[in-house]
This record gives C-alpha cells, structure tokens and sequence, in this order.
C-alpha cells in the first residue's frame, strides 16, 4: 500500500490537523490535504467530498475526517461508492474496523477526544490490517448492497 493518506476537517476538526499532519509525516505518509484551512465556519460535507474522491480516483487507499463529533464526517463519506468510514474514539473500534470491515476512512471529533486519542485511533488505524476470511464475505455484501442502490 502507498503511505499517501488524504485528510479533511472542518472548523471543529481544524484545531488538530497540524498535529495530525506531523504525526502522519513523522511515521512516513505523505498527507493530501483537502482542507478546510481555517477555523471559519464551513460546511463539513464539502471536505468529506473532496477527500472521498482522492481515493475513490485511486490517489490514495485511506482517509481521515475530522469534524466536531466525527458523525457527520462518517455520514457523508459512507455516501460514496467504495468508502467505508467509521466514526471512532476507542483504540479498539479504530483497529477493529480495518480488521473486520476494511474500513478506508477514520472519522474521529474533536469535541469528543483529545488529541493524544487522537492519534493513539490514527495509530490502531494504520497499523492494522484487513482480516479477510469470513469478514471479506461480509464487506462484499455491504459493496453488493451499494452496488444494488441506484
Ligand atoms: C460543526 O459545528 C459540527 O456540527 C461538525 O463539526 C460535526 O460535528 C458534524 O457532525
């Protein structure tokens, strides 16, 4: 896998990706940023677009999301085809949704975690991997179900 990530917040999110954004470059990914770029208010949606559709274009395989709560990040991502994001503030959920569902995208808040979490979730993120097996029978029903929405 290419250790290139996108990455997008929106105000809430702000105050965290620069650290965000050095934790990923000093563990070696080079980071797109889809911005927002300051902490005037915006709209969550448009950041999520823009880094859903850096991997959907095959750019890069993973995405992090951060707003307020990480929910309505998680909630625009999942509209689009091939992306699996998870809204997560336990190390747990973080590398169990690569593990079992294959997730693309973390989403976390914020509002919700502080920012040693916060990378801690990044941490269990990246370093875990797809289990495939049974639980690759199951994310292909998830694409299956996509795949039959028009
Ligand atoms: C912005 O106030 C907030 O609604 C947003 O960051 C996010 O938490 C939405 O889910």
């Amino acid at each position: 896998m290419k250790k290139i990530i996108t990455l997008g917040c929106d105000h809430a999110g702000f105050e965290m990706k620069d650290a965000v954004i050095a934790h990923l470059n000093a563990r070696g990914w080079e980071v797109l940023d889809v911005g927002t770029d300051s902490a005037d208010s915006c709209d969550y949606p448009v950041f999520a677009h823009a880094a859903c559709k850096n991997i959907q274009r095959g750019v890069c395989d993973l995405g992090i999301l951060i707003c307020g709560t990480g929910i309505g990040m998680s909630l625009v991502a999942n509209k689009h085809r091939g992306i699996r994001a998870a809204a997560c503030s336990d190390t747990f959920s973080a590398r169990l949704t690569r593990v079992h569902n294959n997730a693309n995208v973390l989403c976390f808040g914020t509002r919700v975690v502080g920012i040693g979490l916060a990378l801690d979730l990044i941490d269990n993120f990246l370093d875990a991997e797809f289990e495939g097996g049974k639980h690759e029978r199951r994310v292909n029903m998830i694409t299956e179900i996509e795949n039959a929405e028009k």
